[in-house]
């Protein structure tokens, strides 16, 4: 039998703190890197240079006028045409850039992150897995060595680093590996690690190798290139892969990672489809595991390192807190969904956030963008990605403590969940609508209202009704549903936000762990009418369970959590300042490639690959949201 679980939207703000050390990054713009604490790491008790300039908010943006209606009408089918495929629980995930991986993991196989552990075992307990990339453009210079001092799985060399886009060369060892498989011992932890591809005439494998030995079934893809378009040319990168599969194949010893490839990862410089149009799919098929694209929608680089186009944040800001947002990072990617689905490949984000080089105070660490990337999520899962992974480093949380997983490899693949996006008449991009499908049912919808009034009285209503109508269908609207609520007084708030009730607390109060009771509101419907009306307050999103399935979120799975007194007092030494991170920069760094427009090519500068805005806070922003699409799994 199976067992439905609701789809869960998990949101992550606010962890990361009590006796963790922190490093502390700055905001763009917000904290010149000249001053000397700049590149300090503190620890929790010494966090207060943190919280001086992370209080920065923007003010509310002003209601749209003319209001858009805020009372809207759906009429549920089942089997509706349109459903995206097959989802996972997993579909949100994280990608943590290489070279901060010691700080947000653990240190070493023996000293793991405990606020990472709780919040993966968060995670968990609700999506049955995690997705978690280790790499980005610091992956490109990473060598493997036999050991480092002081039981160290990863170092930076940042001496003689002359200019800003000069990449720190990485060293690491198997024990960052080693590190990686504990996790995994103890949460269901799915890995994508990457080849370094700064020379590609001589690619060092031991990355790969060290993965699919130590790693084993939890390793899941192995990324060959990342942003190969901001460096190469179309036809040195085919050639490169081709070399790269070249050599693998010779090694016996990689047959698994040679069958796990993700390519080819273009930011926006290249089309996907220029890439698809070399017939690279095709020929390595049996290498490609996944298809890949990252972008992030747009950046922040002009105000940390002086290159590309000043942002004004007052006229960006409400530019997140609208459906627009979101359609137009995934409408450039329909035709490759499409793509992938006829190579019956998966078709992953394999790297996005809010803004490249950092993010904006003010903007990746509030309310409204976690409301954005709930709805960017839910888009692309409903358009056919099979994947996004949210950028973040440093001190945002993954990881967690054993929880006997609830379904293993085999079962993991089963989920059945389908998403739709759905539209009513005079629809506004202030509200949009998904509805979750199982067995070709809808069984829950989420409700988003971007719309930010203290007075209440900009709360939408969606008036739902199932089957009937012209439908052909008899109706079967429930007498009553349940809802879950994701709210916080404004879209400027930072910290304090509620799921259902419970939260991770304020800035920088989380150890990963939920506090404060589950609240599911119950709503009767109208059985007279068939329609069930549900208020969605502004902002805030609700999750609606037109069935009478069972919601507690954390059944399924036991709750394990670490105890936050363990092991982290040691956690004070790895580190990375800010000016290090902008050095992370892939390849040789050896020129401001790509453009200076918007996009994820300026995001190659910097910061790119470290830290969007809030998470820099220690604040898990919407760069740390995983919305997880949870479905039937067989028990
Ligand atoms: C690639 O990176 C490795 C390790 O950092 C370095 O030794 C090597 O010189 C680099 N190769 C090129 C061509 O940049
Ligand atoms: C991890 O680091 C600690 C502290 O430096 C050290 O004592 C321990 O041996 C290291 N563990 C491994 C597996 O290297
Ligand atoms: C963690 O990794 C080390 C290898 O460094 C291994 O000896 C140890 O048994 C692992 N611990 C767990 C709990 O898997
Ligand atoms: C979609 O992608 C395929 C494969 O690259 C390409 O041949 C086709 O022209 C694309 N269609 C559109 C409308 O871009
Ligand atoms: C940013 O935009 C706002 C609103 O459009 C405007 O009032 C303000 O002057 C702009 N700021 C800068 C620095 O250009
Ligand atoms: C997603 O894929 C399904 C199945 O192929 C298709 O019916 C649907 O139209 C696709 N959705 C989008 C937005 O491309
Ligand atoms: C995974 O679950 C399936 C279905 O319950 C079961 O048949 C299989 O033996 C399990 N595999 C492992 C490795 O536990
Ligand atoms: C859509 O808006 C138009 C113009 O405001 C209005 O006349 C119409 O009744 C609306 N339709 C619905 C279904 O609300
Ligand atoms: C709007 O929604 C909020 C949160 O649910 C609620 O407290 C408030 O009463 C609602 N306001 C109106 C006018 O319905
Ligand atoms: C860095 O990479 C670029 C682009 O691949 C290449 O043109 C340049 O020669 C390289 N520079 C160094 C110092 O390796």
């Amino acid at each position: 039998m199976g067992s439905s679980t609701p789809l869960f939207i998990f949101i992550c703000y606010g962890l990361v703190r009590l006796s963790t050390a922190v490093t502390v990054y700055y905001a763009p713009g917000q904290n010149p890197l000249s001053t000397p604490t700049a590149t300090s790491s503190a620890s929790a008790a010494s966090y207060t240079d943190a919280a001086a300039y992370n209080p920065i908010t923007l003010p509310v943006p002003a209601l749209p006028d003319p209001m858009p209606p805020l009372s809207l009408s759906f009429n549920l089918q089942a089997n509706a045409p349109g459903r995206s495929i097959t989802q996972s629980g997993a579909f949100m995930g994280f990608s943590i850039e290489m070279s901060v991986a010691n700080q947000v993991l653990g240190k070493n196989s023996s000293i793991l992150q405990v606020p990472f552990l709780n919040l993966l075992a968060t995670i968990q307990q609700r999506s049955g897995a995690v997705r978690v990339r280790i790499g980005g453009n610091s992956q490109e210079t990473a060598a493997q060595v036999a050991s480092l001092d002081d039981g160290e799985v990863i170092e930076k060399d940042l001496t003689g680093i002359t200019y800003p886009t000069q990449t720190p060369p990485l060293v690491f060892t198997r024990d960052l590996l080693y590190m990686m498989g504990n996790i995994s011992q103890l949460i269901n932890v799915r890995w994508f690690v990457g080849i370094p591809f700064n020379d590609s005439s001589n690619f060092r494998l031991e990355i790969a190798q060290s993965a699919q030995d130590i790693l084993g079934d939890h390793l899941i893809g192995i990324q060959a290139g990342n942003e190969p378009d901001l460096y190469a040319a179309h036809d040195d990168y085919v050639d490169e892969i081709s070399s790269l599969i070249d050599v693998m194949s010779q090694s016996s010893d990689l047959s698994v990672a040679q069958s796990l490839l993700l390519t080819p990862s273009v930011s926006g410089t290249w089309s996907p489809e220029s890439v698809w149009d070399t017939g690279l799919v095709d020929q390595y098929s049996s290498n490609i595991a996944w298809l890949s694209v990252e972008h992030y929608p747009t950046d922040n680089c002009f105000a940390q390192f002086g290159i590309g186009t000043p942002q004004n944040v007052t006229t960006l800001w409400p530019t997140y807190l609208m459906h627009s947002s979101a359609q137009s990072l995934v409408q450039p990617y329909l035709n490759s969904t499409s793509y992938a689905q006829s190579k019956g490949k998966p078709f992953i984000m394999f790297e996005t956030n809010t803004a490249s080089c950092g993010g904006f105070a003010g903007i990746s660490d509030v309310f409204g963008a976690a409301l954005w990337g709930v709805d960017y999520g839910l888009l692309m899962a409903a358009s056919n990605f099979s994947g996004g992974m949210f950028h973040v480093g440093g001190q945002s949380v993954y990881y967690n403590p054993f929880i006997s997983p609830p379904t293993n490899q085999s079962s993991f693949r089963k989920w059945t969940s389908q998403v739709l996006e759905i539209s009513a008449a005079n629809q506004s991009t202030y509200t949009p609508n998904y509805v979750i499908y199982e067995n070709g049912q809808p069984v829950r919808m989420v409700l988003i209202n971007f719309l930010s009034d203290s007075s209440g009285n900009s709360n939408y209503t969606a008036n739902i009704a199932i089957g009937g109508g012209n439908t052909g269908q008899s109706t079967t609207i429930p007498s009553q549903v349940r809802v879950k609520y994701l709210t916080a007084s404004s879209v400027s708030q930072k910290g304090g936000y509620t799921w259902a009730g419970q939260t991770f607390g304020g800035n920088f109060d989380s150890d990963g762990r939920l506090q404060g009771t589950e609240t599911i509101e119950t709503i009767p419907c109208d059985q007279t009418a068939q329609v069930c009306l549900v208020s969605v307050p502004a902002p805030g999103v609700a999750l609606v369970f037109l069935t009478g399935e069972r919601l507690t979120e954390t059944e399924g799975a036991a709750s394990t959590t670490f105890a936050t007194t363990v092991l982290t007092q040691t956690f004070n030494t790895a580190t990375i300042g800010a000016s290090a991170l902008a050095t992370s920069n892939g390849r040789n760094g050896s020129s401001p490639l790509g453009s200076s427009s918007r996009g994820s090519a300026n995001g190659d500068y910097g910061f790119r690959g470290s830290v969007p805005g809030s998470t820099m806070l220690g604040v898990c922003i919407a760069s740390a949201i995983s919305l997880v699409i949870r479905a039937n799994y067989v028990l």
